[in-house]
Parts: C-alpha cells; structure tokens; sequence
C-alpha cells in the first residue's frame, strides 16, 4: 500500500502514459494535490481509493481480458466495466486499442469519475466512451433485457444491452455490495452478457471455508451488511444465476492491507473470522455465460 506521502516511481507510469507527461517530479506533486484535495472533500473514499490503488490498472492482468484484447481487431466486441470510479481501467482498455464506441462504463455515482478527469488530466478532452451513472441493479434504470432501456442515453440500451456485452469486468466491487445487491448485480450481468461471454475481475474475500461471511455495512447508509465470498460461494452463486461455469484464483492479500480496511470491520467480526480459521484473500474470478 502506498504511504500517504510516498508515490513511487511505477505508481505514476500509467498517468505518465496517459497525460503524456514524463516529468516524474511534476506529476507525483499533482497526484499528491489531487489525493489530498480528495481527503478533505465530504465524499465518502473506499479504503483503496485512500490508498490511491486507482493509479495503476489491473484489468490487463486478468487472462480473460487478454484473451478479448487478440479478437478486437477481427470481432467488434462490447466491453462492460462495472464500478469504474475513476476510469483508470477504462483508460487501458483504450490504450490497448479497443475501440472506444464500443465501451461502457457505469458506477453508481460519477463523483470518482469526476476525480478521474482531474487526476487524468484530461477533463477537456474525457475518454469518448459510453458510461452509465446509475445503480446497476436498479430495473428503474438499468434493465439489460430491455431494449432501449435507459431512457436518458437509448444508445446504450441499443448497442450494449440485451445480451450484446462480449466482455464484463468489475475489480474490487464485490466485497463492498451486500449478499443481496451482489446476486442482483450477477444477475443483471448474466442478461446483459451475449452467449459464451465472459464476466471476470477480482474482490477482497476469503479463504478457509466454502461459505461467505458478512462484515461492516454498505456505504449506502442503509446498514446493510457487506459480503466477502469464498472461491466456494462464488462459485455456487454464479450457477445459481446460470453461469455455464466459473473459475476462481485466490491471490494472497498482503497484511498491509489491515489498515485499509481498519475502520469498516463492526465489533467482533474480524475475531469471529478468525476464530472459525477464516482468513482474508483476493478472490480473482471468471464466470463465462
Ligand atoms: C472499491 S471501489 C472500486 C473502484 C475500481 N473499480 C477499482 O478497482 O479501484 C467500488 C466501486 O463500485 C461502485 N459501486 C458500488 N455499488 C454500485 C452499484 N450498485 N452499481 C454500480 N456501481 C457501484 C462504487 O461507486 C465504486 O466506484
């Protein structure tokens, strides 16, 4: 984890690629400013964003996505990014050629959007992708099975949904839903994917059981509970949805990381975890349709 006044070199490669601006010295003071500009702001901050995860992509690391990346120049294939925030993966998937016409991006408010344009740099110029800022299991305004079915944007209800996304992606979302809200967001991904596709991404969960395990609560303010899946939960959850399969990789998650999550875990959660021999992992995963 990055510390509060430290950015490495490798942390500002991708703005460097980005923006174009290969002065190191430059753009570590610009991220510092925006990152504190962020702190003092009243929007609620994700553990990750605090420590400023959002600087590098991590979608050009998953098979998945590489094996999508080989057919775009022959196929014209859809890509989904759920949870995009500030659109740092969205700015690979660019970089990497996919043709920006045919990307969509949704998140459930565009304040990290928002962050992202100043971070990026390119707020006179933001990437001419498609996006959504919306709550993706709300029928009322994302409905993948009908066609339009987002009455402010038709374009996106008749080029993307309906079974038409070729490639769905959602990093680190998961684990901040509750166990209703992921089931729904599985499911509405299941209808907007076409046959054969693939949903893929990774989330903080949990290994030691096949079970999944409530913690601290959603930043909804509606105090529900979130959820950490295990390789097994996923798993069932997705065939319960219909997935044809699911593959997961448990990736170890670095002690480090405690003081991220440090305030969200509620009274005698982590040691009831602990207790049942459960510890934290990143849970990477593809379900294909
Ligand atoms: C922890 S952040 C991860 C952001 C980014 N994908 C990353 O990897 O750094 C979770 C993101 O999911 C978004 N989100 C939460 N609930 C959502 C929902 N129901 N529909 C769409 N986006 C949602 C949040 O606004 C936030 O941007």
């Amino acid at each position: 984890m990055a510390m509060a006044s430290t950015i490495s070199d490798q942390e500002l490669q991708f703005i460097s690629q980005w923006t174009k601006e290969s002065d190191v010295a430059k753009l570590r003071t610009h991220v510092l400013e925006h990152w504190k500009r962020m702190q003092e702001s009243s929007d609620h901050l994700y553990g990750c964003m605090k420590s400023r995860n959002y600087l590098e992509p991590r979608i050009n690391k998953f098979p998945a996505y590489q094996r999508l990346l080989k057919r775009i120049a022959t196929e014209n294939l859809k890509f989904l990014e759920i949870g995009c925030a500030f659109g740092t993966d969205v700015r690979q998937v660019l970089l990497d050629g996919w043709p920006a016409e045919n990307i969509l991006a949704i998140d459930i408010v565009d304040t990290y959007w928002q962050f992202g344009l100043d971070l990026f740099l390119d707020k006179t110029h933001p990437p001419p992708i498609q996006t959504l800022w919306a709550d993706i299991i709300d029928d009322a305004v994302f409905d993948p099975t009908k066609v339009p079915s987002t009455p402010t944007n038709p374009v996106i209800g008749e080029q993307f949904l309906n079974g038409r996304i070729d490639g769905a992606f959602a990093g680190a979302v998961l684990h901040v839903l509750s166990a209703e809200t992921v089931r729904a967001l599985l499911q509405k991904v299941f209808a907007a994917l076409a046959p054969g596709a693939t949903f893929f991404g990774i989330s903080l969960g949990i290994t030691g059981t096949d079970d999944s395990f409530p913690w601290g609560v959603t930043p909804d303010g509606k105090g529900d509970k979130r959820v950490l899946h295990s390789s097994g939960s996923l798993k069932n959850l997705a065939r319960e949805v219909g997935f044809a399969d699911c593959i997961t990789l448990e990736v170890p998650r670095p002690a480090s990381l405690d003081t991220q999550e440090g305030s969200i875990w509620q009274d005698g959660e982590l040691e009831l975890m602990e207790s049942k021999g459960i510890t934290r992992v990143f849970v990477g995963f593809e379900m294909r349709k």
